[in-house]
């Protein structure tokens, strides 16, 4: 048995709240964010403008003690504007050396707005940088203190020679603009927004905690959900979903994260879910990850789903019930007495779940069907007695 404070393990899930907190609909982004920041890797998020991206990447500098640079790219970006300009004094006397202060090659968060914009001059440092946490522009070299590289953009990149960049993020996510049931919620949020501004993050977490929080991740025990990974990795290489060999061994990071982002140190089928900010290349492979994982996995969201079915049913069944009169014929006491076999059934399935996931919802919605059924098995008990 580990021991670990149990504070320690409730940071991932506050700045995650912090985080997601004055936007509608952007949980997903932020559980992204806060995965590279556990894993200590970069993300990307892509999405048409206007859907908060680079919102939520400045807010997650802000609950972060750390430095920070960002900058939009555009085609013309120079390597100077990044990394800072070179000493002309320096180079009267021959020698290149750059100014960084304040420039990128100081940060430890980076936000590069408009990622795929990077143009060749900047692109292989920018790849260094990613990969070796090594600055080096051709005349120096220097160790940087990168802890995540964050991007945003409207599009996959297309070009090939920004290949190499797309793969250097391990986590990708599709931004979508909020579904409609939550536009009235955006309104107010919005309005929010505009009136006070963003609300000041009231946690705020250092290097050093960072830093404890990604050791933390070495611990977690991911045995139970090892052959099951390996089954997911051929499942979406049938189905033309290729996870380069370095994002099917970095998954694992993000797996642990997961687990402890939720307050575990033994990571559960659940946590496979984060293969969709990972596997994902082009952007229709988004959704279709998403649909092959649901199938896939015994989530939440696929009990949820089941139970809606289930509730659905009953509501029929009861309807259907409530349309008999009463006894009256042996026909109708046996359709009641299968009816009543069924129902029977569907409740001890819908009570199996509560072992199956401890998801709390999941526990919510078993219980409110459960209870459902009861009352139609009530009522068909007092239709049989004739009552
Ligand atoms: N889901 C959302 N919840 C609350 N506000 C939002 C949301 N999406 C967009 N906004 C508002 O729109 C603004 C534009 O977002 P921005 O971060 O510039 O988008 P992007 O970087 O994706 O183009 C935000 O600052 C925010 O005020
Ligand atoms: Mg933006």
């Amino acid at each position: 048995m580990h021991t670990v404070s149990s504070d320690v393990l409730q940071i991932p899930s506050r700045m995650l709240a912090e985080l997601s907190k004055p936007f509608i609909g952007r949980e997903e982004e932020a559980k992204v964010i806060v995965l590279a920041l556990l894993t200590k890797e970069h993300a990307v998020l892509i999405g048409e403008p206007g859907t908060a991206k680079s919102a939520l990447i400045r807010r997650a500098a802000q609950i972060l003690n750390m430095k920070y640079f960002m900058y939009l790219l555009t085609r013309y970006t120079e390597p100077a504007e990044l990394f800072g300009p070179l000493d002309i004094n320096a180079l009267k006397e021959g020698k290149y050396v750059r100014i960084t202060t304040n420039k990128l090659p100081e940060a430890e968060i980076v936000f590069l707005d408009e990622i795929f914009k990077a143009n060749s001059a900047i692109l292989n440092t920018l790849l260094t940088v990613m990969n070796e946490r090594l600055f080096y522009d051709g005349y120096t070299e220097i160790p940087v203190k990168l802890w995540s590289l964050f991007g945003a953009s409207n599009e996959v990149p297309e070009d090939p020679e920004l290949e190499a960049l797309y793969d250097r993020f391990l986590l990708r996510h599709h931004v979508r603009p909020v579904s409609d049931d939550q536009w009235r919620d955006l309104l107010r949020a919005a309005w929010n927004i505009e009136k006070n501004g963003y609300p000041k993050p009231e946690t705020v977490v250092d290097r050093h905690v960072l830093e404890t929080l990604h050791r933390l991740i070495f611990e977690v025990d991911l045995s139970p959900i090892e052959s099951k990974l390996l089954k997911l990795f051929s499942v979406l290489e049938s189905k033309n979903i290729h996870l380069t060999d370095r994002r099917k061994g970095k998954v694992l990071k993000v797996i642990a994260a997961h687990a402890l982002l939720n307050g575990r140190l033994t990571a559960s089928e659940e946590d496979l879910l984060v293969l969709k900010f990972v596997a994902p290349h082009d952007i229709d492979d988004f959704e279709k990850v998403h649909i092959i994982l649901s199938e896939e996995l015994r989530t939440a969201y696929r009990y949820l789903k089941e139970l809606e079915e289930i509730y659905a049913s009953i509501k029929e069944v009861d309807s259907y019930v409530s349309s008999f009169p009463s006894v009256n014929s042996r026909f109708i006491e046996y359709r009641l007495l299968e009816i009543y076999r069924d129902l029977e059934s569907t409740k001890e399935r819908v009570l199996a779940m509560i072992h199956e996931t401890n998801d709390e919802k999941v526990h919510r919605k078993v219980h409110e069907t459960v209870l459902y059924i009861d009352s139609v098995i009530d009522k068909i008990k007092k239709k049989i007695e004739g009552r």
